[in-house]
């Protein structure tokens, strides 16, 4: 995959655990134009195992100086994020993949209401950033747990005006979802990044109250979880490879020379599926992206976050 040279020009301390970083092309070109809601994949050299994660870009739109990325400190996860809050700062150099867009606005909508839960915030950043340079109508709802965890709140407010509702867990003014989807014109969209159990509860409720699927937007991306180590033989290219408990399936298969596709590297878009030849124990699906139907069949794996508890797994790639 072709990438590109960046190097960090800002770090700055958000909250407790939330840094903002900004990047700028390593060569002085302008960087590739983005929509509202793309994200980039950042790789990250951590021991001399490549590990690749995807962050939404923020900010303007229209700007091709800077890219703007927000990095959650997750203590407990493979250390990607704990690598960029700690080893990170102003002079880095880092190759992130060109912006793909798996949440866009839709530009055929009457209305858009956005909803965000913590760090869910920030692909609607520049979401925003596009539906304000093109007037469209729309509301953000930003729900956090207390005043320290309120990123970006200064910086919504004067980019939204009165179209933002901040809702604070510490504060009793929880965003009340099922009277907020009831509230809505024919016509609306509606987008959720936050808390699988937000984004869960938000498509359940927007089913039940007959909004059109196609109308509810989500972006979902999950972290690769650790687990058992366990052995893959990948039959087209005729290798086997040890996937450690801390290693995500496509980074073993990307570790052990092998082009294999993906965008998300978070479970939601389905590009880097593959197909199972043979398990002799069981799959663990972690992805957002094979119907339930699907993940039972057990002929398809999602090698970005998904893996098995098995002592050998064959797939076709
Ligand atoms: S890369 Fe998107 S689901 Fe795996």
């Amino acid at each position: 995959m072709t990438t590109l040279s960046v190097r960090v020009a800002e770090v700055e301390q958000v909250t407790d655990v939330i840094k903002h970083f900004t990047l700028v092309s390593e060569s002085g070109e302008p960087l590739p134009y983005f929509s509202g809601g793309s994200h980039i994949v950042v790789s990250l050299d951590i021991d001399g195992r490549t590990h690749r994660n995807a962050y939404s870009l923020m900010g303007t739109t229209a700007n091709a100086d800077s890219y703007h990325i927000s990095v959650r400190k997750q203590e407990n996860s493979r250390g990607g994020s704990v690598y960029m809050h700690d080893q990170v700062k102003p002079g880095s150099l880092l190759e992130v993949t060109y912006p793909t867009n798996l949440f866009a606005i839709n530009k055929m909508a009457r209305r858009h209401v956005l909803v965000a839960g913590g760090i869910g915030i920030t692909p609607f950043m520049s979401q925003i950033s596009d539906l304000n340079r093109l007037g469209y109508d729309y509301e953000l709802h930003y729900s956090y747990r207390s005043s320290e965890h309120a990123a970006f709140r200064e910086q919504l407010e004067e980019m939204c005006g009165d179209k933002v509702f901040f809702h604070v867990d510490s504060e009793n003014s929880q965003l009340n979802l099922k009277d907020l989807l009831s509230q809505q014109l024919l016509g609306t969209h509606v987008y959720v990044c936050g808390p699988e159990p937000m984004v869960k509860t938000l498509h359940l409720l927007a089913g039940e109250l007959g909004w059109p699927e196609n109308h509810v937007h989500s972006e979902q991306f999950s972290a690769p979880p650790v687990g058992d180590e366990f052995k893959v033989k990948l039959t087209e290219s005729d290798l086997e490879v040890v996937v450690p408990g801390d290693m995500s399936l496509l980074e073993a298969i990307e570790g052990a020379g092998v082009d294999a596709p993906f965008l998300c590297r978070g479970g939601a878009c389905g590009r880097c599926e593959l197909d199972v030849v043979e398990c002799d124990g069981q799959l663990q699906h972690n992805d957002h992206y094979l119907s339930d139907a699907e993940k039972l069949a057990g002929n398809k794996i999602m090698p970005c976050v998904s893996r098995a508890r098995c002592s050998q797994l064959s797939l076709k790639i």
